[in-house]
């Protein structure tokens, strides 16, 4: 088709998205379905790479599932696939990882960063064959463009790299993938440190998860960090928090950033907060109220599963038969 192929994926390793996955990521998902033939995963897989109780994993899994949806994942127009439904990931990443240097793979900053904080004794391999995982989820799909945050742009990287050199070696078989550069805008940072990104690694008071009580989350606007002086102006450098504020006020209402300035000209910090708690708990109730009603509706969540699971796989098994056949298996 004319339509770029699109893929992307979260992993289900909370009870709720945070306000920075579902602007920094899932909102640009959704308006991506306008033009892009999308696949958006939940990896569980990958997962696996940190410590997990298999009942709280199959929770989250549907959980995750059902947040994409609640926010706007249309599974008649795009593929909503569960990771390890596809078997095909899992047998591609193993012929990705024989191609991969261990020098390469080692100077993944991500796996140095964890393994320098959880020891080498108690990180498994398993974080250390994540990219070539990752990269078998994108190249199965024969991937145009995949929509990342920075962090994962070095795993990307990696991506191209295999799906170049298999091709040179082996004769053209995958879509070498660009990166789907989000906006940045959508970089939502911790209420309580401005300076770092809004993330389920520093959880606590600044990070707002969007299926927690919305007056709990309110209560956390409120009493989000700001500077000194009294001006609501967006200034990344000089006033953090109540640039995050007003980036967070603008994504929600979609105002601009500069209505938003205009629309406090003469007012405090104490009315951004205000109102921003206001249009958070005017936002979170009925998305959680979504997501609650596609829970709850068991079979009608497995069948949206098990739909997206056998599109995926007809995409993904035909790559991975031409991939093996070149390999001479
Ligand atoms: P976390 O940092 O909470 O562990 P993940 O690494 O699981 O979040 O990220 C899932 C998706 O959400 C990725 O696409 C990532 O780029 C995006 N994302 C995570 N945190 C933020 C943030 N604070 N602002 C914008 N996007 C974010
Ligand atoms: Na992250």
């Amino acid at each position: 088709g004319s339509r770029p192929r699109v893929f992307s994926g979260m992993q289900p390793t909370a009870d709720s998205l945070h306000l920075g996955n579902y602007l920094g990521a899932l909102t640009q998902w959704v308006a991506l379905q306008d033009t892009a033939d999308a696949f958006y995963c939940v990896v569980d897989l990958h997962s696996i790479t940190a410590d997990f109780e298999p009942e709280v994993l199959r929770r989250r899994t549907r959980v995750t599932a059902a947040q994409y949806l609640a926010g706007g994942v249309d599974p008649e127009r795009s593929t909503l696939l569960v990771q390890s439904h596809v078997a095909a990931h899992a047998e591609l990443s193993w012929v990705l990882s024989c191609l991969t240097g261990f020098g390469e793979a080692s100077r993944m900053t991500q796996f140095k960063d964890k393994s320098a904080r959880i020891g080498d004794d108690r990180v498994g391999v398993g974080l250390f064959t994540y990219p070539m995982l990752m990269a078998a989820d994108i190249l199965l799909y024969q991937t145009d463009q995949v929509p990342v945050g920075e962090d994962q742009r070095q795993h990307l990287e990696l991506t191209r790299n295999l799906a170049q050199r298999f091709n040179t070696r082996f004769g053209q078989t995958f879509v070498v993938p660009e990166p789907y550069i989000m906006r940045s805008t959508a970089k939502i940072y911790d209420l309580q440190q401005p300076d770092k990104q809004m993330s389920k690694s520093i959880g606590g008071n600044g990070c707002l998860y969007l299926l927690d009580d919305p007056k709990a989350n309110a209560k956390k606007i409120r009493s989000a960090v700001t500077d000194t002086g009294r001006e609501v102006r967006f200034d990344r450098a000089e006033k953090p928090g109540v640039s995050n504020l007003m980036t967070i006020l603008s994504a929600l209402t979609g105002r601009s950033v500069e209505q938003v300035e205009d629309d406090y000209a003469g007012k405090g910090y104490g009315d951004l907060k205000k109102d921003l708690a206001d249009v958070f708990v005017e936002f979170a109730t009925p998305y959680r109220d979504r997501v609650q009603g596609v829970v709850d509706d068991v079979e009608g969540l497995d069948t949206v599963l098990a739909r997206g699971a056998e599109r995926a796989r007809a995409v993904a098994n035909e790559t991975l038969a031409a991939a093996y056949d070149r390999v001479g298996f």
